[in-house]
């Protein structure tokens, strides 16, 4: 539904926008993905490293989870042949990533957002951010956690997720939320440490970001 411009020509062609208080990522140059990770993701809700949550979520469910393996291969094709744009993209930098799986796992001197995580999170995507394929999705290099726009995020602390069930991938895997467990100054120090932890690369979250989606999520469930 992005329509500021039509055709790759354009320069703001599929480059994401936000969708009911949740971050649409670009589609322009995935390079962290290979063509079969695509395909996994669009046929069956997650591949090796991610997890749909979201408005994805039914995209997925009722539309390129009934695709053949060949159409999301084309699709795969396409999209991988899209150029940057020029924007950054995620690095993996084992230095950095091994200093805060370090840290976490001495668990002393931590700052509030690495003790949110060691507390809360830890158990299932691990101190070293890295989770289990296609089970816990991978917290280091994660899109959702990288792109600039942090509402996708905030909106899976707060409200969890789940993955759909597919003929691909029928299991339903959740992911609590914890909305009733922090207050949004927490929220915004447990995503700032996710988004600059292990080689994750993206802006701080302030108290005033959490709070807009929380109240967007408490009017939806009104
Ligand atoms: C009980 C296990 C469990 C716990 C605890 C847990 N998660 Fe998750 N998490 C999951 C599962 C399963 C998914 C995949 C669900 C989905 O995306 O539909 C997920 C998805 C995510 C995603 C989206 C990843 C992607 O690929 O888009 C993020 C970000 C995330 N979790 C962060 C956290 C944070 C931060 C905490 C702690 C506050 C946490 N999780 C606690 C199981 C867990």
């Amino acid at each position: 539904m992005q329509e500021k411009g039509l055709d790759e020509k354009a320069p703001d062609y599929l480059t994401g926008t936000e969708l009911n208080s949740w971050a649409v990522p670009s589609l322009r140059g995935i390079e962290h993905w290979s063509q079969d990770e695509i395909v996994e993701y669009l046929g069956s809700g997650r591949n090796s490293t991610a997890s749909v949550a979201g408005e994805m979520t039914s995209v997925i469910a009722n539309s390129t989870s009934h695709m053949t393996d060949e159409d999301l291969h084309a699709m795969a094709v396409y999209l991988k042949s899209l150029a940057t744009g020029g924007k950054a993209v995620y690095q993996h930098q084992p230095q950095s990533s091994e200093a805060t799986t370090r840290k976490l796992t001495a668990a002393t001197d931590l700052s509030l957002g690495e003790r949110l995580y060691l507390d809360n999170c830890g158990a299932c995507h691990f101190v070293s951010g890295e989770g289990a394929p296609r089970v816990f999705p991978r917290l280091d290099g994660a899109s959702v956690i990288n792109v600039e726009n942090p509402t996708a995020l905030i909106n899976v602390i707060l409200a969890g997720a789940h993955t759909p069930s597919t003929s691909r991938s029928p299991s339903i895997l959740p992911m609590p939320g914890f909305a009733d467990r922090m207050d949004d100054a927490e929220v915004a120090q447990l995503a700032t440490f996710l988004r600059q932890g292990w080689s994750n690369k993206a802006p701080a979250v302030s108290g005033e970001q959490v709070q807009k989606v929380r109240s967007t999520l408490a009017a939806e469930h009104r």
